[in-house]
């Protein structure tokens, strides 16, 4: 059987650059899930179909197919066979993806693919139902978190980076906005797994986290 770890938590965690490093230092595969729902959200937005239409959104379920590749070492999602990489990152996808991810056919699609990639490969894949819904029988589950400040902080930094007009204020009522909808949705909420670790991150740097998770790896798999 193939060695899952699981990795969930709020926006902001920094969940993709640890998983992304302790998928690396442990040569196993990196499943970004919020990519794969970004990727449906990036359709519906294309499609002009508003997130409050359930109906519409249930039937374009039909007509979109995700699927994940691994080019130079990252994750390419592809929406339809076009690769989508380049378009998913933006606020207003994040907005609507966290906004269609309520959705019962929208998580039963996601999650079935999920699973499949799981059964058969050592992986670590991240995302907000992973332990609880999607792997309940991974062998490493992790819950990264990190204060809405310390979040907010990280995330105005890297808008600052890239240029973006922002106000630290505004994106931390942004995350405490989608914090609350993740939390508190009906289907597979963000929440700790019973038997997940929880790490919080406000005060760690990414190598004690990455070194943190390796160290829980190893005591498991000896
Ligand atoms: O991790 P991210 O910021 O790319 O996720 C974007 C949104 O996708 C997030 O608001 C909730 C949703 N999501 C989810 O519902 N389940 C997952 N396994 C991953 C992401």
């Amino acid at each position: 059987m193939a060695f899952n770890i699981a990795i969930d938590g709020p926006a902001g965690a920094g969940k993709s650059t640890i998983a992304r490093e302790v998928a690396r230092q442990l040569s196993y595969i990196y499943v970004d899930t919020g990519a794969m729902y970004r990727a449906m959200a990036l359709y519906f937005l294309r499609a002009g179909i508003s997130a409050d239409d359930e109906a519409a959104i249930s039937a374009g379920c039909e007509q979109i197919t995700v699927s994940l590749a691994t080019e130079n070492g990252e994750q390419q999602v592809y929406l339809n066979g076009e690769n989508v990489n380049g378009f998913i990152r933006t606020e207003e996808v994040g907005k609507m993806t966290s906004a269609i991810s309520v959705y019962a056919p929208v998580r039963a699609k996601l999650t079935q693919l999920q699973r499949e990639m799981a059964y058969t490969t050592d992986l670590i894949m991240d995302g907000r139902d992973i332990g609880t819904c999607v792997l309940p029988q991974a062998q490493v589950k992790i819950y990264l978190t990190a204060s809405v400040l310390t979040r907010g902080k990280r995330r105005f930094l890297e808008l600052q980076g890239k240029g973006e007009p922002c106000s630290l204020e505004e994106i931390c009522k942004d995350i405490e906005k989608r914090d609350h909808r993740d939390m508190t949705r009906e289907i597979s909420p963000l929440k700790q797994a019973k038997d997940a670790v929880l790490v919080d991150s406000s005060d760690m740097t990414v190598e004690e986290v990455v070194e943190r998770i390796l160290n829980i790896v190893k005591e498991k798999q000896t």
